[in-house]
């Protein structure tokens, strides 16, 4: 199921988002004219990885809290202290509108 989060307008290059979507925290990141989701709280402790640096061209994101950087297209973990890979979900565009799919529903 497709769940609109953002216009494609409001989201800057390099931004990340966080958005609520069926109970699941999401971070939602715009690298050039590429949109992807992972959720959005660090596998290493609790922090908000919308709140840490994005590196738009590598398409990164690292955490606020202690560091661990993360890739945004598959989730992996690029640097420690974080060791689990972040959940991903599908992103498409829509008429301008930027829609996750949180794949609850196949
Ligand atoms: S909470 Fe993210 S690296 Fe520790």
């Amino acid at each position: 199921m497709w769940h609109t989060v953002a216009r494609v307008a409001d989201l800057r290059d390099g931004e990340g988002r966080s958005v609520l979507v069926g109970g699941v925290e999401v971070g939602v990141y715009r690298c050039g004219e590429e949109f992807f989701a992972v959720e959005n709280v660090c596998t290493h402790a609790h922090a908000y990885l919308h709140e840490g640096s994005v590196d738009r061209v590598r398409c990164t994101v690292e955490c606020p809290l202690h560091g661990a950087e993360f890739d945004l297209r598959s989730g992996a973990v690029l640097s420690p202290p974080a060791e689990e890979p972040l959940r991903t979900f599908r992103v498409r565009v829509v008429h301008g509108e930027v829609q996750v799919d949180l794949g609850e529903d196949g």
